[in-house]
């Protein structure tokens, strides 16, 4: 209920009656009072006038599981929402649940990390109070094959949310980074579960760098921050459920297809560098050549010297800006 209690005073911008709130989640004014009370323990600023009602004082930064609650207006994807003050790894804890019958849409948040994980066995590093740490645990009944690409509908929804909630221009460095003025901000692990072809699940875990830092001095000229970038603060709840919604929305264009047709056009309108030159960090030998943006199934085509067109998987290979990490 305070979830509900809160989404209504958000949307009111207003003053709601005790009364009206009281009919329409059906419960004793003492009911509601209680509640208001636990909600101003957490942070929230609620004005109360007799015989107006409560009203929630805007432009707050309130970060926790009822505000993640009272914004998720979507229909699977954020349903429930975990939040944790402190986990080892969201990724970790949404397998966990994963297999204990969690969901499809089950979303794990946390406020910070003590073994952060990034891809090749590295940690991410997740200080409390200033960044975004999310796990979204999926249960496809589609091909072990479409798994990969479920990243590369993630990366497009973050990069979405990103200039939604605030305004940058973000890109996607494909296939497992956003990046804003040609740093990362974002980076993305997908890990799951698979037996013969048929998945039990996948966990996309994702990491947004929001507020300012210090950064690790290994990726402080590669990385960067949200709220530095744009100049102003940034929601953590709004941008995750921005990034949940826009999700939700591509998940289900990419089920129907079986493929990243639909979403083909928009995927390389935000793609990093396309129609750039590109070094393809292959383990055969190193190349250079022009990306033309991902295809279907959602390989990087290379255009080599002399027209050539090699499909590149993102398995096996890294690929760079010739100037740099973009
Ligand atoms: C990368 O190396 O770029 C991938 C980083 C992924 C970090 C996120 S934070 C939320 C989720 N939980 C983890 O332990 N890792 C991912």
């Amino acid at each position: 209920m305070k979830a509900k209690i809160l989404a209504l005073l958000r949307q009111r911008e207003d003053y709601v009656s005790g009364q009206e709130l009281c009919e329409r989640f059906g419960v004793s004014r003492t009911a509601v009072w209680k509640a208001i009370g636990q909600l101003k323990k957490e942070g929230y600023r609620i004005e109360a006038v007799q015989n107006r009602g409560y009203r929630l004082a805007s432009r707050q930064q309130v970060y926790g599981q009822h505000e993640l609650v009272s914004r998720m207006d979507t229909v699977w994807a954020g349903k429930p929402v975990y939040f944790y003050d402190e986990l080892g790894s969201t990724n970790l804890q949404a397998k966990l649940d994963a297999e204990n019958g969690a969901k499809e849409g089950t979303l794990i948040v946390a406020d910070m990390q003590t073994a952060g994980r990034g891809r090749r066995g590295r940690t991410w590093s997740s200080p409390a109070g200033t960044n975004v740490y999310f796990t979204l645990i999926l249960k496809p009944d589609f091909r072990v094959e479409l798994a990969s690409m479920v990243t590369l509908v993630m990366g497009l929804a973050v990069a979405e949310g990103i200039e939604k909630t605030c305004g940058l221009g973000a890109r996607i460095k494909w296939p497992n980074d956003i990046v804003v003025n040609g740093k990362k901000v974002c980076g993305m692990l997908a890990e799951m579960s698979t037996e013969r072809d048929f998945i039990h699940y996948v966990v996309m875990g994702v990491g947004i760098n929001v507020g300012r830092q210090d950064f690790p001095e290994e990726i402080a000229r590669t990385a960067a921050c949200l709220e530095q970038e744009c100049g102003c603060a940034v929601s953590r709840a709004e941008l995750i459920v921005n990034v949940i919604k826009t999700f939700e929305g591509y998940y289900e264009i990419f089920q129907r297809d079986g493929s990243l047709t639909g979403l083909l056009g928009r995927y390389n309108e935000m793609l990093a560098g396309k129609d750039g030159e590109v070094r393809v960090l292959d383990p055969k030998g190193e190349y250079r050549g022009i990306s033309r943006g991902i295809n279907s199934t959602g390989e990087l085509l290379v255009e080599r010297e002399g027209g050539a067109v090699e499909a590149v998987y993102a398995g096996e290979v890294s690929v760079r800006g010739v100037y740099g990490y973009v």
